[in-house]
């Protein structure tokens, strides 16, 4: 079978002359047609239950910009809120959650396997943009992984050091490692129904990897993602996965084979030269232009789009940043990444 999405292609282990390119979070505030169908939702929330409107606006950069893939406009924190946990947003601050500091508040979760009513609007949202995306667009799937979410779910909040959730492994293993299993389980689930929906490769955002030290790294970040990608191979083998350890510095190298995933992400906090001659060795990289240009633009920003595509130009690379775009990035300079990249 010949895959002609370029994306796949790379996936698959394809050199591509032109690498395909799609922006973590080119669905969001920087775009003025984003801002309006917020605003017509109410808050962010209710956007991501709305399936008509997150499909509406997960297909705003497509027809922008032409991306190569888009991906599905949702959020890691609504897996902890389908198993029970309180979520709301405070604008201008970010997320918050009912905290889970004992194993009383563990035993209040719901079963992995009863996530699925509460996420039905995202499996909708997937099975619209699979019918109404371009045929040559591919649709990624995606959810946190369990360190992340269990960040988040341990302090109630995003914290700059991940000091609660680190605290609480230290005070109490049993509750923690019981939170990162029901993590691991529901994501399976999770990126399964996905994947049944209509998304052609889920992507694990693990965007703390980086605060896990010593073994911790390897329990907490490697380990979880070894399983929930084992399982998704066994259910869906043809289905790519792109893990994103953000952070991982030195500790990338390996992580195709330790994971089994298809792509590893790369933040900018490696260069791309090292990225490429340490890691991409073992498979598809994905990354990793610095977010600031996007915002900064001229002719910074299309050195090191030449750059980073230069660098990685001897083996599989999808282009991205390296984390994901910010609200104040000025929207023409998402245009001249593209330009730059495919001229
Ligand atoms: O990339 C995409 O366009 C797909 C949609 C997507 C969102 N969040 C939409 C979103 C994805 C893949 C995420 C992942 C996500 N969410 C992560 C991991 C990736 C990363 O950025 O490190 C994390 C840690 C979250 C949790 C989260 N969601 C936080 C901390 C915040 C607040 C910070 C902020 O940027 O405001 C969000 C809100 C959020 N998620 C927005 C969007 C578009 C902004 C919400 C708005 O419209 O006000």
């Amino acid at each position: 079978m010949t895959q002609q999405k370029t994306i796949l292609r790379a996936l698959a282990g394809e050199t591509l002359e032109t690498p395909p390119i799609w922006m973590m979070r080119q669905a969001g505030r920087y775009l003025p047609e984003y801002r309006a169908t917020r605003a017509q939702a109410g808050d962010f929330l209710s956007l991501c239950y709305n399936s008509e409107l997150a499909a509406e606006v997960t297909l705003q950069p497509i027809k922008r910009y032409g991306f190569d893939a888009s991906i599905l406009f949702a959020d890691i924190l609504l897996l902890p809120q389908a198993l029970g946990a309180d979520l709301w947003f405070v604008t201008g601050e970010g997320p918050r959650l009912s905290t889970i500091t004992d194993p009383s508040g563990l035993a209040k979760l719901k079963p992995a396997d009863a996530i699925h009513e509460h996420l039905a609007p995202v499996y909708e949202t997937v099975r619209i943009l699979s019918r109404e995306l371009p045929k040559e667009t591919t649709l990624i799937g995606f959810a946190g992984a369990p360190w992340t979410v269990a960040t988040y779910m341990i302090a109630g909040k995003g914290t700059p050091d991940q000091g609660p959730a680190h605290a609480l492994k230290s005070a109490d293993r049993a509750t923690f490692e019981g939170i990162i299993d029901i993590l691991t389980t529901s994501t399976i689930e999770y990126l399964s129904m996905q994947i049944d929906a209509g998304a052609e490769v889920v992507k694990l955002f693990d965007s703390w990897a980086g605060s896990l030290q010593g073994d911790d790294f390897h329990n907490y970040a490697i380990k979880p993602a070894q399983k929930i990608i084992a399982a998704l191979k066994e259910r869906h083998p043809d289905v790519p996965v792109i893990a994103f350890p953000r952070g991982a510095g030195e500790r990338y190298i390996g992580l195709h084979a330790a994971t089994g995933a298809d792509c590893i992400a790369v933040d900018d906090g490696v260069t791309a030269e090292w990225a490429a001659a340490n890691l991409q060795t073992g498979g598809c990289t994905q990354g990793n232009l610095k977010s600031s240009h996007m915002v900064t633009g001229g002719q910074d920003l299309i050195d090191e789009v030449k750059r980073i595509k230069a660098a990685f130009a001897n083996g599989p690379h999808i282009f991205n940043l390296g984390h994901g775009i910010t609200p104040d990035a000025d929207p023409e300079n998402v245009q001249l990444m593209i330009d730059t990249l495919r001229s």
